[in-house]
């Protein structure tokens, strides 16, 4: 694997999840696959689980880790041609090269504007860092996606599924807050990659982009949804179509454990108790989100792994003659 900023970038889903399964079960197979190699992170938005799974799965395999909140540095340009005369300090095309040389893979987190679709669709934060560094990308989620958490999620149901093809339901629910649609998006395209019955429910107006939803079904009654469903994924978004509005915060689309039924309940935290979903199923045997915390790390791992592996390959065909 070259880089890691969508799930496109994995080419064999079922292996990785295999992969990663593998190196849960012995996370220090590959201490020294990381030795002398730098992850720098790079932080223009806040995280718990992204920030510490990370730089564990990259110390598993013996890397360096340099971890940076770059909200508190100066503001990045990233518009071609501008005349920097407001509040940008330093073009990306610098930034980018400068942090290449000090690191072997960089990581981003950079959400989206909410405010300007077509900016945030064009992801140009984690693509500038990519075409201007030339160095590996890994997505700790952006814009659009946040293809890492979905690679938690898709282990944890392979290791939570009792059926041969799970039905896993994505539903939204209430926030006070305009959320990105990025975690949604990326659970969406990991689960049109596996053999599960899939569906989203969705008050009207919550429609996500058509592009990656294309083909999934949808039903806007949630009870009716949410019948017979092995796993629940439960998650906030704005609205796409009136781009990063919080439209209605309706508390019936609460997730309960009466609406849960038999169904494990799936969230990637952080997570709002009694707005989101009740105490009653985040307290109970149900819920998987402190499994799905846990897989981030080794999601990251065999994502990581994969990465140094090309990374090393190259640097032995760059050795002798
Ligand atoms: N799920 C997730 O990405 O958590 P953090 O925002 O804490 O990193």
């Amino acid at each position: 694997m070259k880089k890691y900023i969508d799930i496109n970038d994995i080419k064999n889903i079922p292996l990785i999840i295999k992969e990663a399964i593998d190196l849960k079960k012995a996370p220090f197979q590959y201490k020294n696959l990381g030795t002398n190699k730098t992850l720098i992170m790079l932080f223009f938005n806040a995280s718990l689980r992204t920030r510490l799974s990370t730089e564990k799965a990259a110390k598993n395999l013996g890397m360096d880790v340099i971890c940076l909140q770059i909200n508190n540095s100066w503001n990045l340009e990233f518009e071609d041609g501008t005349i920097m005369n407001l509040n940008t300090s330093e073009h990306i095309k610098e930034a980018a090269k400068v942090i290449a040389q000090y690191a072997d893979i960089i990581a981003v987190r950079a959400f989206p504007t909410l405010i300007e679709k077509e900016k945030d669709n064009a992801e140009i934060i984690i693509n500038s860092f990519s075409k201007y560094s030339n160095i590996p990308v890994l997505n700790l989620e952006s814009a659009t996606a946040h293809p890492l958490q979905a690679l938690a999620d898709a282990i944890t149901i392979n290791e939570f599924s009792k059926t041969r093809k799970p039905k896993v339901v994505l539903s939204w629910a209430p926030h006070p807050k305009a959320l990105p649609q990025s975690v949604a998006n990326s659970f969406v395209t990991m689960m049109q990659q596996l053999p599960v019955d899939f569906s989203i429910t969705h008050p009207k107006d919550y429609e996500l982009n058509s592009n990656i939803t294309k083909n999934i079904k949808v039903n806007y009654n949630q009870e009716d949804a949410l019948k017979d469903a092995d796993f629940v994924y439960v998650k906030n978004w704005s609205s796409y179509d009136d781009y990063g509005k919080v439209l209605h915060q309706d508390t019936n689309w609460m997730i309960t454990k009466n609406k849960l039924n038999n169904a494990k309940f799936m969230h990637c935290l952080p997570v709002r108790r009694n707005i989101v979903v009740e105490d009653a199923v985040l307290d109970s045997d149900d819920s998987l989100v402190i499994e799905q915390a846990n897989n981030r790390t080794f999601a990251a791992q065999v994502v990581l792994k994969q990465i140094l592996e090309k990374l090393n390959l190259k640097t032995e065909n760059l050795t002798g003659f």
